[in-house]
C-alpha cells in the first residue's frame, strides 16, 4: 500500500508539534493532553513524548463515523480528572466537518478549564471550518480522499497501519480477513 504521509514524514512532524507545544506552554502551571480515542491514540502517544515538559494526560471517547458515513457525534466516555484551572489541549486525529471537535469543546466547556486549544494531526481542506473550530496546532492538510493508519480507522480496521495511506479499492473493505 502506498503511503500518503510515511511514519519518517510523521515522526518529523510530530516532533515539531511537540517543541511548539512546549514553547507555547512554558508558562503554563498544568497543561493537560486530552486524547479523542480512539484515533488519536499513536498520535497521542508520539505527542506526549515530544513534549518535554511535564504534564498531565487524559482521554474522552467519541464516536463519530460508522464506516465512511458521518453520524452524529456520541460521547461515549469521560475524563477520569478534573480540568479546573488546567490548559486543555485536545489531540485529535483529523479536522474534517469540524462536528467532533465542536461536540469535545462543549463536553470540555463545562470542566472550568483555563483555556482549550486543539492539536489535529489532520486537517482536511474542502471547506471552511465553523467559527472557533480551526486547530492551534494542525500536523499536515489533506484532501478529500478518506484516508487510514497511524490511529485513522475504516470501520476499526487500519488503526495500526505506520504509516497514513489513501482507503484504496484493493483494500478489504468489509474487514473480514485475508482471503
Ligand atoms: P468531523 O466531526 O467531521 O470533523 O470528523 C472528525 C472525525 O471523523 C475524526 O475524528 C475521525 O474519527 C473521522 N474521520 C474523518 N475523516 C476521516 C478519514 O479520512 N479517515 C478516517 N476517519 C475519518
Ligand atoms: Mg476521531
Amino acid at each position: 500500500m502506498q503511503p500518503l504521509i510515511s511514519a519518517s514524514t510523521i515522526a518529523h512532524r510530530v516532533r515539531e508539534l511537540g517543541a511548539s507545544i512546549r514553547a507555547d506552554y512554558a508558562a503554563s502551571p498544568d497543561p493537560v493532553l486530552v486524547g479523542v480515542l480512539r484515533g488519536s491514540l499513536p498520535f497521542l502517544a508520539d505527542l506526549m513524548r515530544a513534549i518535554d515538559r511535564p504534564l498531565r494526560v487524559d482521554l474522552l471517547t467519541i464516536r463519530s463515523y460508522q464506516g465512511t458515513g458521518a453520524a452524529p457525534p456520541e460521547l461515549l466516555s469521560g475524563l477520569s480528572e478534573p480540568l479546573a484551572g488546567s490548559d486543555v489541549l485536545v489531540v485529535e486525529d483529523i479536522v474534517d466537518r469540524g462536528e467532533t471537535i465542536a461536540a469535545v469543546t462543549g463536553v470540555l466547556a463545562a470542566s472550568g478549564a483555563r483555556s482549550v486549544a486543539v492539536c489535529s494531526l489532520l486537517v482536511r481542506r474542502e471547506r471552511a471550518l465553523p467559527p472557533g473550530i480551526e486547530p492551534r496546532y494542525a500536523g499536515f492538510e489533506i484532501g478529500p480522499d478518506f484516508v487510514v493508519g497511524y490511529g485513522l480507522d475504516y470501520n476499526q480496521r487500519y488503526r495500526n497501519l505506520p504509516y497514513i495511506a489513501v482507503l484504496g479499492e484493493e483494500m478489504d473493505l468489509d474487514g473480514a480477513g485475508p482471503g
